[in-house]
């Protein structure tokens, strides 16, 4: 069961959607999949825009309860863009711990419910 549900200041309401199993695929392509309004361009983990905060919602610890393995090109752009600390790349690197943020273009739906925030651009309507 992959329960994803969306938090963002630019829904009038957050939104859950179900993510059936062998049709996860990324946060991203699951939030565009219900036109939920996640802010991307690159697609492809360079430029930052589809960064969200993932919470996993059944994990024992704040830490999803599977291994995450973070590309070298994430942890880059996430670094850049200010939202990965030192402690979080030892975490993702030594104990596959996922980090608070990530792109969500990079950002596999597995089977385990989570909570996505994400931001956006406000200068979009
Ligand atoms: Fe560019 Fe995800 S859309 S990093």
């Amino acid at each position: 069961m992959a329960n994803v549900t969306f938090s963002s200041p630019r829904m009038a309401k957050d939104i859950t959607v179900y993510a059936v199993a062998g049709d996860r695929g990324t946060v991203l392509a699951v939030a565009k999949q219900h036109k939920i309004p996640i802010p991307f361009d690159c697609q492809d983990g360079n430029c930052g825009s589809c960064v969200v905060e993932v919470v996993h919602l059944n994990a024992p610890t704040k830490y999803s309860k599977y291994g995450i393995a973070l590309t070298e090109e994430e942890k880059e752009t996430l670094r850049q863009i200010g939202k990965i600390s030192k402690d979080e790349v030892y975490e993702a690197e030594v104990n596959d711990m996922a980090p608070r943020h990530r792109l969500a273009c990079q950002c596999f739906v597995r089977n385990e419910d989570i909570l996505v925030r994400f931001e956006g651009d406000e200068t979009l309507p």
